[in-house]
Formats: structure tokens, C-alpha cells, sequence
């Protein structure tokens, strides 16, 4: 089962920005309030700052704790990060992953006095344990919806479109083609394209290397079939040439798997997002 927690702040963090902040906005409102001709001038200029203050503080701690989720064990470190970035903050942090869509999770790691912020462009970013640092990842985009018990999120798209560009497609939403070789996931998308018409073609993830036989999957697993008919394949499949696409092929009475040339038009695609434990 997948256990999501909200990334707690700091309220640190917030009470450091304010200050800061604050300090600097009293310094305006000051000379300013020389000018002002009356008490009650003054109260409402206190009363607009207060608000402001208020507001921005409520609107940010909404905005970064739904962002992002730990795992059940979030004392992990990014081995490999996309880039590093010296932070004041956890906060801080989680803004700079925020406003860049390749920014899927992150860690921060005390050191020494200084903060140490990794991006990485994966939900589940390989990492290793350590006792200073933090991990977090994004939430996911809306459509996807979790296989129960597993920790993967899937999402139909019914569009027209190459199988060479479905994979670049999934990767615009931080997703992979989905591999179906777990087989919660195979059962779960089985709901999603079953009852589309006879004859439509979905693209999953797997393409053919070597030969017919042997599929590999986005998620880096393999698969070896001897003949036709295994796995999840149709009666007749695979059939086609070493570089082939994987894809559902709904027809009676039994949709199943099928490979056909990437540059063939389909009828849609699916994407998964495994989380991290
Ligand atoms: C997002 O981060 C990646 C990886 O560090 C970088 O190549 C890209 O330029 C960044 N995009 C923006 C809009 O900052
Ligand atoms: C998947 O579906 C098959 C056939 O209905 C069923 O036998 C199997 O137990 C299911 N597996 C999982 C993990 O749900
Ligand atoms: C899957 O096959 C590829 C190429 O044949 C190989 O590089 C890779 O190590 C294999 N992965 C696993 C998990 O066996």
C-alpha cells in the first residue's frame, strides 16, 4: 500500500521569510505613515499589512505542502542528482523544484551548517540512505489513478497518435509508458481499454530487441517468450520484426497483446507513474 504524507513545514522556515519580510515592508509603511493625516489612516495601513501577512503566509504553506509527499522513509539522499543548489531552506528547496516541470522530487541534506539541495527528474529517483537528509517527490498530475495495492498510478489518453510519440507524451507529465509486467497493473488498464471499440489499438510500453521474443519495458524489466500465444500476447502474437511497438489490440473475445511498427497510428496510449515506497 502506498502511504502518502504531507511534507510538514517548517513553521521556521515561514517565520524566517516573514521576518524578513515583515521588517522590510514596516520599513515602508513607516515614513510612509508620516504622510498619513489621521489615526484611523494608520489603523487601516496596519490592518491592510496584517492582512497581506496573512495572506501570503496561508496561501504559501497551502501551495508547497500539497506539492509534495515522503515515503515512508524519507531519510534518503539523491545519489545522482539533475542539479545541486546550495539552499538557506527546505522551503527554499521545494520552490526552486516547484517552478521547474523536470523537477519530480528532491532531497535536502544538512552538512555541516549548510543545506545541500538535489533534483531529481523521477518520482522515484534512485537514492540511498542517510540520516541528514530529506526526500520529497511531487504529487502526481491529475487523471492518474493508483492500481490498488501497488504504487503505481495509470492514465488512458484515447488520441490518435504515432507510437513513436506516445513515449515523449507520457514524458511531458513526468510519467513512463506503462510496463505491464506486473501483473496488478496488466489487470487494472485491462478495466481501462475493455470496453473500448472492437478493433482499437492502445500502446503500452515494451519494444522488441534482438527478435520477436524478447521485450524490453520502461521500467528496465525483460521478458522472454519461446513462442505465440504467452504472456499476454494474442493467440497469433508476436509476429512482427525485432524494433516493434507493444500495444492492446481489443478485439474478441479476448483483447490482448500485439506488436505492430512504432509508426503506425494508434487510438491511445498509457502512462504510469511507480511512486516511491
Ligand atoms: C529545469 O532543470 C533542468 C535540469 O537542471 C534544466 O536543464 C532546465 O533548463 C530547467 N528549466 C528551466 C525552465 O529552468
Ligand atoms: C489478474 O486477473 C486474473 C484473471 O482474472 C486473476 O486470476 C489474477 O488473480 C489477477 N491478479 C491480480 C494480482 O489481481
Ligand atoms: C534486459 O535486457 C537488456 C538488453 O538485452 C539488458 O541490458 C538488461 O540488463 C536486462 N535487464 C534485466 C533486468 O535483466
Amino acid at each position: 500500500m502506498v502511504q502518502k504524507r504531507k511534507m510538514m513545514l517548517r513553521r521556521l522556515d515561514l517565520v524566517q521569510i516573514f521576518l524578513i519580510g515583515g521588517c522590510r515592508m514596516y520599513a515602508l509603511y513607516e515614513p510612509l505613515s508620516l504622510h498619513l493625516a489621521s489615526k484611523r489612516d494608520r489603523g487601516r495601513m496596519k490592518q491592510l499589512l496584517w492582512f497581506l501577512v496573512w495572506f501570503v503566509w496561508g496561501a504559501m504553506g497551502t501551495i508547497t505542502t500539497q506539492q509534495f509527499f515522503a515515503p515512508q522513509n524519507s531519510n534518503m539522499k539523491i545519489t545522482s542528482p539533475i542539479r545541486e543548489l546550495l539552499v538557506l531552506s527546505e522551503l527554499q528547496c521545494a520552490m526552486a523544484c516547484k517552478q521547474n516541470s523536470t523537477c519530480l522530487s528532491y532531497s535536502v541534506t544538512y552538512s555541516s551548517g549548510s543545506l545541500i539541495c538535489r533534483f531529481g527528474y523521477r518520482y522515484d529517483e534512485p537514492r540511498a540512505a542517510d540520516a541528514d537528509s530529506k526526500f520529497f517527490y511531487r504529487d502526481v498530475p491529475a487523471g492518474y489513478n493508483l492500481v490498488p495495492g501497488t504504487r503505481s498510478y495509470v492514465k488512458m489518453t484515447v488520441q490518435s497518435i504515432p507510437g513513436s510519440n506516445t513515449a515523449t507524451a507520457c514524458k511531458n507529465e513526468g510519467s513512463l509508458l506503462v510496463s505491464s509486467t506486473d501483473e496488478a497493473v496488466h489487470n487494472y488498464t485491462k478495466q481501462l481499454w475493455a470496453n473500448r471499440p472492437s478493433g482499437s489499438n492502445f500502446v503500452v510500453g515494451g519494444v522488441s530487441v534482438a527478435n520477436r521474443n524478447t521485450w524490453i519495458f520502461p521500467d528496465g524489466t525483460n521478458l522472454t517468450v519461446t513462442g505465440l500465444g504467452q504472456a499476454g500476447f494474442c493467440s497469433s502474437e508476436p509476429n512482427g520484426d525485432p524494433g516493434y511497438c507493444l500495444h492492446f489490440w481489443v478485439h474478441d473475445p479476448f483483447p490482448c497483446w500485439a506488436d505492430t511498427p512504432c509508426s503506425t497510428i494508434y487510438d491511445g496510449y498509457i502512462c504510469e507513474i511507480k511512486v516511491p515506497d
